[in-house]
């Protein structure tokens, strides 16, 4: 499956990177951004939580770094080989190789779109990323306002994730009015 083979793709350049050994990530977590709702000790997954019924067969589907350049990756989640994560205060990183691999999902409309790109790169990303327990990991910037996934640009099958534009997401529309391949979500924390 051209599927299956894109993710291993995906996977090879985080090899060429390089593993590192879990354990040693650990040591440097910086403190919580609000004690008791954020959980820098331990590594988890980033599980699909649907909210939109048509994207159902995805639940627990896990975030991976697609690969689209050096040091590039698409936010898509897969069925398997699940990429570890975890909160460095509020960045959230991939476990995946000795450099930092941060997530990118500070909103900055600068188009009155009603969402926009997630993108991983080498470096600490940018969020400033939260664990709000019951919703999940979220981003707390004034303009967040909550997550989209569509089977995207990497097709079937391979559901990609968005940032939703507070103020611009509702205007004029319904929440659920989106593509009909794309759905609301929340991102769940599965403890490792
Ligand atoms: C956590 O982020 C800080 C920068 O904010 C960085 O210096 C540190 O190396 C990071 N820790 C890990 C484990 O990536
Ligand atoms: C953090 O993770 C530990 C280990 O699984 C768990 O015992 C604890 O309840 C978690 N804390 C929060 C706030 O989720």
């Amino acid at each position: 499956m051209v599927f299956i083979r894109s993710i291993a793709l995906g996977a090879s350049i985080v090899g060429i990177i390089g593993v590192s050994s879990a354990a040693q990530v650990l040591t440097a977590r910086q403190e919580p951004w609000v004690p008791g709702t954020q959980n820098n000790t331990q590594e988890f997954y980033v599980t699909l939580k649907a909210t939109t019924a048509s994207l159902e067969k995805y639940n627990g589907w896990t975030l991976q770094a697609w690969h689209t350049g050096a040091g590039l990756a698409d936010p898509v989640f897969a069925s398997d080989s699940p990429s570890p994560a975890f909160l460095n205060g509020t960045s959230l990183q991939f476990d995946v190789s000795p450099y930092p691999f941060g997530v990118d999902a500070l909103p900055s409309d600068e188009n009155y779109g009603r969402w926009e790109p997630v993108t991983i790169t080498s470096g600490y990303g940018s969020g400033p990323w939260v664990n709000n327990e019951a919703d999940g990991l979220q981003v707390n910037a004034e303009e967040s306002d909550g997550w989209l996934v569509c089977e995207w640009s990497h097709g079937d099958n391979a559901p990609q994730l968005f940032q939703l534009i507070k103020g611009f997401d509702s205007v004029g529309t319904s929440p659920n009015d989106v593509p009909a391949t794309c759905g609301r979500v929340l991102l769940i924390p599965e403890w490792i």
